[in-house]
Formats: C-alpha cells, structure tokens, sequence
C-alpha cells in the first residue's frame, strides 16, 4: 500500500496596501513601462506595520483549513516556508501555531528562499508517507517589503508580501501517476552560488540587512535550472510534459515563466500567473498561485500540476501533484 499526500484545502491572505509600479518613480530613476517590459509585475501588496510574516501567514492557515473543514487541533505538523520570519527566533511556524490555535503537535520553519515553499511542501510530503504526520499545513509567507533596499532600483520594484497555504492530508494510494496527491519532488542547491542573491545582515552582522542580487545571473540560472527539474521530477513519476494539466510556477519575472513553459513545451494557456499582481513574494508565490488559480476554477480533480521554484542559496526544485 502506498500513502500519498492529498490536497484537501487552500487559502491566501493578501495585505490591503497595493503599490503600483508608479510609486516607485518617487524613489528610483525608473518607469511603469521598463518594469512591465522587463519583468511582467504591475503592482504588489506591501505589508502594514503591524502584519508581520506570522500574521499574514495565520489569515492564509485559517483560509485553507476553512476550506479542508478542518480545525487547527485537526493538524498533525505545520511547516512554514519563509526567509522573512518575525524574529531570529522562536521559529515563524510556532508563532502561526500559537496564533490559528493549534496547541498539539509541531511546528518548524524552512529557510529556502525562494524555493521555500517546493522544499516545505517536500519534507511535508516526506512527513506524511513516512507515518510521522497524517496531517499537515504547509505555508509560504513573507514580507519581503522590510528587507528592500528602496535606494537599488535593480531590486526594490520586484518583490512584494503575501502568503498562501495548503492542507494536506495522508490517502491511501495505489502507487501508480494516476494516484491523487504528490507524486514527485526534486530538491537541489549549491551554495557556490551564495553571492548572486543573499541578504547582506543577519545575526553575524548584527543588522536586519538588505537584498542585494545580481539580476542577470540568476535569471540565467533559472531559466536553465527551472525546466531541468521540472523535466526530472516529472520523469521521477513516469510523466512527461505533455501530461501537464497546469505549471503553477514561482513568480518572478514573466520572462523566466514563459521561457521555462516554452523548455516544457506547454503553452502559457497552462501557466497560472500571478506575478502582474503580486511581483515576486519568495516562498510565499507557489501558494498564493496555487490558491488564486483554484478560485478562478482553473483546477479540476484529476489534473497534472507542475510547481517549480528558483532563489537564493543558489537553491531550486519542483513538485509534481495530482490535484
Ligand atoms: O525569486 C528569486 C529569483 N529571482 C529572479 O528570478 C530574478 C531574476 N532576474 C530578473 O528577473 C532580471 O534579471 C531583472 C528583472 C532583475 C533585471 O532584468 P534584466 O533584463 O536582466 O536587466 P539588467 O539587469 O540587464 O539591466 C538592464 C538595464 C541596466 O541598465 P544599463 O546598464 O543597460 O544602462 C539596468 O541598470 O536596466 C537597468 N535597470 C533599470 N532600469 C529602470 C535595472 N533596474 C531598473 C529599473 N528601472 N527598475
């Protein structure tokens, strides 16, 4: 018998403040149309003061246990993604844990960057088949708009905060592609790559810091990498890109969604893309497109969803689910 985790619910939270390209032309020697052009983002939601990563992270919890009719005591594990948590420490995830009212089971953060939410979705996965959780809330959230530096315009027009979470939950499977659930994951990083996107503070420097990135490299790196794994994870469970339903990619750049679909040779009418509303929110982009995507009615039961992700460290992968 094969366990496989199933989706049973999905949420998002959003904060209310959205910035469009233009407020940027106040800060920085830049225009809405060389953003548009060269990355695909129109505007972004910015966080309040008082939502922290663990706030917005909670709304998106509730939203998706909401829609699985589950109760946070219902919650085996919560594995939060984010690069962004509120403090160095307790970990983001017990805050959440604290703040949706799960008082049993454990709660963690993973640190990935950008891919965040591939490689929590991985270890939740890994979770669930291994017996140790039959239950699990995996989250992305972040609030990339405190770490910008609003004086580097190579960077402060394309990141913005949100977050988006799944339920997922332990069925009993046959082992074969047509089983619902996950049914490949492939994880990669090499840290040889550090210096192309890294935050330069932290506790060794006593400071917050700012994102600092060398925007060509990594898009040369993504547009190679993001197909590759892509390509493996999909092989991993015997399927090809010509039984992909839906890519559900991270949200970057437009030019790295399209020219990775185009590797995948599936035709953007399949590419769920969030990113002219929501720039590039980190861990936090796969859920929010995942979640947006089932609201619009884009996903019927059955159908093949690839999720790729790309970000610092250099760190990437991609998940292959049955929805
Ligand atoms: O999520 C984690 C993974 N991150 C990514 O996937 C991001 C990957 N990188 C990218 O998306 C793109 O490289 C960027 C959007 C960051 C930059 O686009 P690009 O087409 O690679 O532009 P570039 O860095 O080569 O810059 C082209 C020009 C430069 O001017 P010169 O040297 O040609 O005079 C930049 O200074 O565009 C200039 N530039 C801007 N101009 C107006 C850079 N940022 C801006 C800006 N407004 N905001």
């Amino acid at each position: 018998m094969t366990i496989r985790a199933v989706v049973r619910g999905v949420g998002h939270y959003l904060p209310s403040r959205v910035v469009p390209n233009s407020y940027f032309e106040d800060l920085v020697d830049t225009n809405d149309e060389w953003i548009r052009a060269r990355t695909g983002i129109e505007r972004r939601h910015f966080a309040a003061e008082d939502e922290t990563t663990s706030k917005l992270a909670a709304n998106a919890a509730n939203a998706a246990l909401g829609q699985a009719g589950m109760a946070a005591s219902d919650i085996d594990a919560l594995v939060l993604a984010t690069s962004t948590a509120d403090l160095t420490f307790p970990s983001a995830a017990t805050m959440v844990q604290h703040q949706i009212g799960m008082t049993g089971g454990y709660a963690f953060d993973v640190q990935a960057v950008c891919a965040g939410f591939i490689y929590a979705l991985a270890n939740a996965n890994a979770l669930i088949v291994s017996g140790q959780a039959r239950r699990v809330l995996v989250i992305g959230a972040e609030t990339f708009s405190r770490i910008l530096d609003m004086t580097d315009r190579a960077t402060c027009v394309l990141f913005g905060d949100g977050a988006g979470a799944l339920v997922l939950e332990a069925e009993e499977a046959t082992g074969t592609a047509a089983d619902r659930g996950i049914l490949a994951t492939d994880l990669h990083s090499d840290g040889t790559f550090r210096d192309l996107l890294y935050v330069d503070g932290g506790v060794s420097t006593r400071t917050t810091g700012h994102l600092r990135m060398q925007g060509k490299e990594v898009f040369r790196h993504a547009v190679e990498k993001l197909a590759e794994t892509a390509h493996t994870s999909l092989g991993k469970c015997g399927l090809t890109g010509a039984d992909v339903d839906w890519i559900v990619p991270h949200q970057a750049n437009l030019r790295i969604i399209k020219a990775t679909a185009q590797r995948m040779d599936v035709a953007m009418e399949r590419v769920i893309l969030t990113v002219q509303d929501h720039g590039n929110t980190s861990a936090a982009s796969i859920p929010l497109a995942l979640s947006v995507g089932q609201d619009a009615g884009r996903f019927t039961q059955g159908q093949v969803l690839v999720m790729e992700a790309i970000g610092g460290g250099l760190a990437w992968g991609s998940v292959v689910l049955r929805w």
